[in-house]
């Protein structure tokens, strides 16, 4: 198979490189393969994929705030040219969405056929590229997932270590619960899914959630910083608003016999990951 990868060098890219390394790689990230390019574009529909992974985007939630411009040109429109050049090169594709579609005041776990509605300029952008996916493809795989981290990620565990060497205390909000993920897990389970012709939405996470306090705590305590003093939150000033209880419920891909494991147990295996180097 012919795999091409978009945000190769992201944290999920490098994780999905592990996974897929049996297979011939087109790699394409910032720089010098824009996908908003149509160079880029071209270059991807001549190199001819069987399968094209996209996970690129622009991932900065509050610089999405900051620059709707540039998060509607990357997540939404540069979502559609990849889609396009999978639609002229006949290549399945797999869209990495996120929990940030959903504005999170649902008590129970969103489904895969609950209604979208994103409440900041991330989450629009990227629900604008499932919705050009799923205009212009048959065959696709919209893959959303929350609260990522991986190997050589600028991602919420890394962020609360470095913190935890900085500050004297820290305080992170019991007020946002989601469900940390592995990337190592996620292109696992990403792996598995394509090789079933079952195409649309999924819902792709570790198993349980928790809040971004008890998220940090599991983080210090396996740090080796388990008397790191940590408060609990009410809230936190932040330019975008982020969904208050996005839960992915895992329905489709669990009927397949896909699922990640528990949250808890994927952070060890990271840990585990770090410290081999
Ligand atoms: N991170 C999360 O918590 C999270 C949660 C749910 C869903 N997701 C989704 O999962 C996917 C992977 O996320 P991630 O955490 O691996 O993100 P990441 O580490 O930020 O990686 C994204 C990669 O895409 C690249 N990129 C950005 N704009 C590009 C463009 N115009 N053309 C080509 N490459 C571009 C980035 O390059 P630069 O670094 O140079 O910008 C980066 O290497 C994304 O679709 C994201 O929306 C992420």
């Amino acid at each position: 198979m012919r795999l091409a990868i978009t945000g190769a060098e992201g944290q999920l890219g490098r994780s999905l490189q592990q996974v897929f390394a049996a297979q011939e790689m087109l790699l394409l990230d910032l720089p010098p393969w824009d996908i908003t390019s149509e160079e880029t574009i071209s270059f991807l529909v001549r190199w001819a994929p069987d399968l094209v992974i996209h996970a690129a985007a622009m991932t900065d939630v509050d610089g999405c705030e900051r620059d709707p411009d540039a998060a509607f040109s990357v997540n939404g429109q540069g979502t559609r040219k990849v889609a396009l050049a999978c639609q002229r090169c006949k290549a399945t594709m797999v869209c990495i969405s996120t929990d940030y579609v959903f504005e999170g005041t649902k008590d129970e776990p969103y489904l895969e056929s609950d209604e979208p509605h994103p409440i900041n300029i991330y989450g629009e952008s990227k629900l604008e590229g499932e919705r050009h996916v799923q205009e212009l493809l048959r065959h696709y795989y919209i893959v959303r997932t929350a609260w990522l981290y991986g190997p050589g990620g600028r991602n919420f565990v890394e962020k609360v270590l470095q913190l935890a060497e900085e500050r004297p205390e820290l305080h992170y909000v019991v007020t946002e619960v989601g469900s940390p993920t592995y990337t190592r897990d996620l292109a696992e389970g990403i792996s598995r899914l394509v090789r079933h012709p079952q195409y649309g939405i999924y819902h792709l996470t570790n198993e349980g959630s928790c809040s971004r306090y008890e998220f940090a705590r599991a983080i210090l305590d396996l740090g080796g910083r388990g008397e790191f003093p940590l408060y609990p939150a009410e809230s936190y000033p932040r330019l975008a608003k982020p969904p208050p209880h996005a839960v992915l419920a895992n329905i489709r891909a669990a009927k397949l016999g896909i699922r990640l494991r528990p949250w808890p147990e994927a952070l060890v295996a990271y840990f585990q990951e770090r410290s081999d180097g």
